[in-house]
């Protein structure tokens, strides 16, 4: 298994802090945002990864991750994502690296303290995707249940303006090759990007997208609060 980290796009949301670096380089308590899904991947016995980067300060990164030695890396690779094309087209650009492999993918403003270890090791193909109960749920992807079957999800609705439950589909997935064909397959949303919400539905149309609970912490760090928050939150863990 190997691990994608995505940490394209701008960081609008974070403007102004963002015009002087990229958005998961920014401080959450001690360390550089992107250490946290770093770590979480190297946790779970991850450490050939690539990290897809973006934007106007993509150079920084290097200066802070070297050859990601320090951080438990074995194998540390970027790749450019030119634009603001959505986290689905930020995963395309890393076929070539996985080369057929299984990848654990996660985004680069995610943190969190749970281990995936159990899950990267039972991966047994399709898709895997990590849920989270939020207060916030319609900033977020959300599944929608089968009334029948709560065991099951039916579709996921990215940033429903009334979601069908309290649960975020959380930047953390697990894919098999099949991922490529999909992204291959999916068109630009309103917002102009390709979302991996429209994969995660394409493994559900095809019954291979199987879901974990979280269990723990995790925030995703892309606005003023919950970069707030999720620094104090590793300032009183560590
Ligand atoms: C993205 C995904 C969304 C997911 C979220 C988790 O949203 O599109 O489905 O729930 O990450 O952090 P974005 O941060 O791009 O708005």
């Amino acid at each position: 298994m190997k691990g994608v980290i995505l940490a394209g796009g701008l960081g609008t949301r974070l403007y102004p802090l963002t015009y002087v670096t990229n958005k998961h380089l920014l401080p959450v308590y001690d360390k550089p945002m992107i250490f946290y899904p770093i770590d979480t991947l190297v946790k779970a016995g991850i450490t050939e990864i690539m990290v897809v980067v973006g934007g106007p300060h993509a150079g920084h990164f290097i200066q802070i991750l070297r050859n990601g030695r320090e951080l438990g890396l074995k194998h540390l690779e970027f790749a450019y994502q030119e634009k603001e094309g959505g986290i689905a087209d930020a995963l395309s650009l890393a076929e070539d690296f996985l080369d057929g492999e299984d990848a654990t993918v996660i985004l680069g403003d995610n943190t969190t303290d749970a281990d995936i270890s159990k899950d990267v090791q039972e991966f047994s193909g399709g898709g895997v995707i990590f849920l989270k109960e939020v207060p916030d749920p319609h900033r977020f992807g959300v599944p929608t249940f089968d009334p029948k079957d709560h065991s099951k999800i039916m579709k996921i609705t990215e940033k429903p303006v009334k979601p069908d439950s309290d649960f975020a589909v959380t930047g953390l997935y697990i894919y098999d090759s099949r991922v490529f064909n999909f992204i291959k397959a999916i068109k630009p949303s309103a917002r102009g990007e390709l979302e991996i919400t429209d994969v995660n539905n394409f493994y559900i149309e095809k019954k291979q997208l199987k879901w974990s609970m979280l269990n723990g912490y995790w925030r995703d760090a892309g606005t003023f609060d919950t970069l707030l928050e999720a620094g104090n939150f590793w300032a009183k863990k560590s």
